[in-house]
């Protein structure tokens, strides 16, 4: 009991949700600061941290998720550097872009869109980029920006031998990416952050929602909205698209790339699927399979080899489809594959992402539920039928689903 002014203290402070989280976790962290502070119990701790700012900011390093790496899910990376290069010419010299990432943990997050501009032969004089994260800790080291084997996930590293030099602690970030990046502390519910109305071009906030509630989310939603100029995108992680689109933003339609922008007052009641500006893809994509290929040809008990590269081909093309906007087409070759492989959450995923896009509430549901059968930690199905849920008000639900999200995300980073 003595503990909810502790989880109080935090919701009201730097919008965590206790539950998201799971107590334990929280728990751990007040015996861990209770013990380095000699108090004797949490009455007296709790006397402690009203008296020191500088413990009321150990507690919330403690409890903070500072987990993150570079190019973390790629695909926005890609979606970015298109959308970047389309936006600087419609500025047509008028200023440099500008890009923010909130919260930007230890740096990775904004080095990386330093460095994807940069790579697609952007002018370093063309942007600029503002890191902000609640952590002091995180923002000291992302400023020292020496990285150990944690932040470089993943089997496409190049990126590490064109920026870094090998030092005997780490991999240091070259000054060149660096010099594109301002790094600060700031709180998200700060509303300091509103006097930079319309100020973004691109705005990251990504892998924080997951630990607020329904209502902090929607109060930093605004936030974040308030923040993103009026032909500006937003990203987000994989979640909340429903809160978005009940706040007049609708999705771009870049599979996998979670971006959002603004509803125009005039726009269509449904949104669709537009075609992202064309893009360097950061990897090869697979060559997809012409749409008319007769897929129902493979002989019936094709060698086992055959039979997968078919798949992952009509894989490669539903996402290539999706990615380019041509929705109709990627929910008919998901209803294809359906017919012809063995039932996919990742197929059953998109089909919901493609409900979801185009407004259908009721067959995004059915579709999600079914990845989830399939693959009860699917982590994307997971966070948008959550998304569903609250946005027709089952907060419990929905708080549920989050749950699991944030338990098979932790343990799949770990
Ligand atoms: C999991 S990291 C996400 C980093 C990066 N955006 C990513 O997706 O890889 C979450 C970060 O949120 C920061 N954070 C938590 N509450 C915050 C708040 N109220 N305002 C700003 N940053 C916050 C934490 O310090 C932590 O570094």
């Amino acid at each position: 009991m003595s503990e909810q002014r502790f989880f109080r203290f935090l919701q009201e402070r730097i919008g965590l949700d206790v539950e998201s989280v799971g107590a334990p976790m929280v728990e751990r962290a007040l015996q861990q600061r209770r013990v380095a502070v000699n108090a004797q119990d949490l009455h007296d701790y709790w006397l402690c941290l009203q008296q020191s700012a500088d413990e009321q900011q150990a507690l919330i390093e403690a409890v903070i998720v500072p987990e993150t790496w570079f190019f973390r899910y790629r695909e926005s990376f890609t979606a970015l550097v298109g959308l970047a290069h389309k936006r600087l010419a419609e500025l047509a010299g008028e200023r440099p872009l500008r890009l923010l990432s909130l919260p930007c943990s230890t740096g990775e997050e904004p080095y990386s869109l330093a460095m994807a501009l940069l790579d697609s032969g952007m002018n370093p004089a063309a942007f600029r980029i503002d890191g902000i994260d609640i952590s002091p800790n995180s923002v000291a080291k992302g400023v020292q920006a020496v990285y150990g084997r944690n932040s470089f996930r993943g089997v496409d590293l190049a990126f590490r031998e064109r920026h870094f030099h090998a030092l005997a602690e780490g991999h240091e970030l070259n000054e060149r990416v660096r010099a594109q990046v301002n790094l600060a502390v700031g709180n998200v519910l700060d509303p300091a952050l509103g006097s930079r109305d319309g100020y973004y071009d691109f705005v990251f906030c990504r892998n924080l929602l997951i630990y607020f509630d329904v209502a902090t989310q929607q109060r930093v939603f605004e936030v974040l909205k308030r923040l993103t100029h009026e032909h500006g995108v937003l990203f987000i992680g994989p979640a909340e698209g429903s809160l978005l689109a009940r706040l007049g933003m609708r999705p771009l339609g870049i599979a996998q790339s979670f971006a959002y922008v603004r509803q125009p007052l005039d726009a269509p009641a449904q949104p669709r699927l537009i075609p992202p500006a064309p893009l360097a893809p950061s990897r090869p994509v697979p060559a997809p399979a012409p749409i008319s290929r007769p897929l129902r040809s493979v002989p019936v008990a094709p060698p086992a080899v055959v039979q997968r590269e078919s798949e992952s081909e009509l894989l490669a093309l539903i996402a290539r489809q999706a990615n380019a906007g041509e929705g109709t087409q990627a929910r008919a070759n998901c209803q294809r594959y359906l017919q012809q492989f063995e039932p996919k959450a990742q197929v059953y995923y998109w089909l919901g992402l493609l409900s979801d896009t185009e407004g259908d509430a009721r067959q995004a549901q059915t579709h999600y539920r079914k990845a989830l059968y399939l693959e009860p930690q699917h982590p994307e199905a997971l966070l948008h039928l959550a998304m569903l849920l609250a946005a027709q008000g089952d907060e419990a639900g929905a708080r549920r689903l989050h749950e699991r999200a944030a338990r098979a995300g932790r343990g799949a980073e770990r």
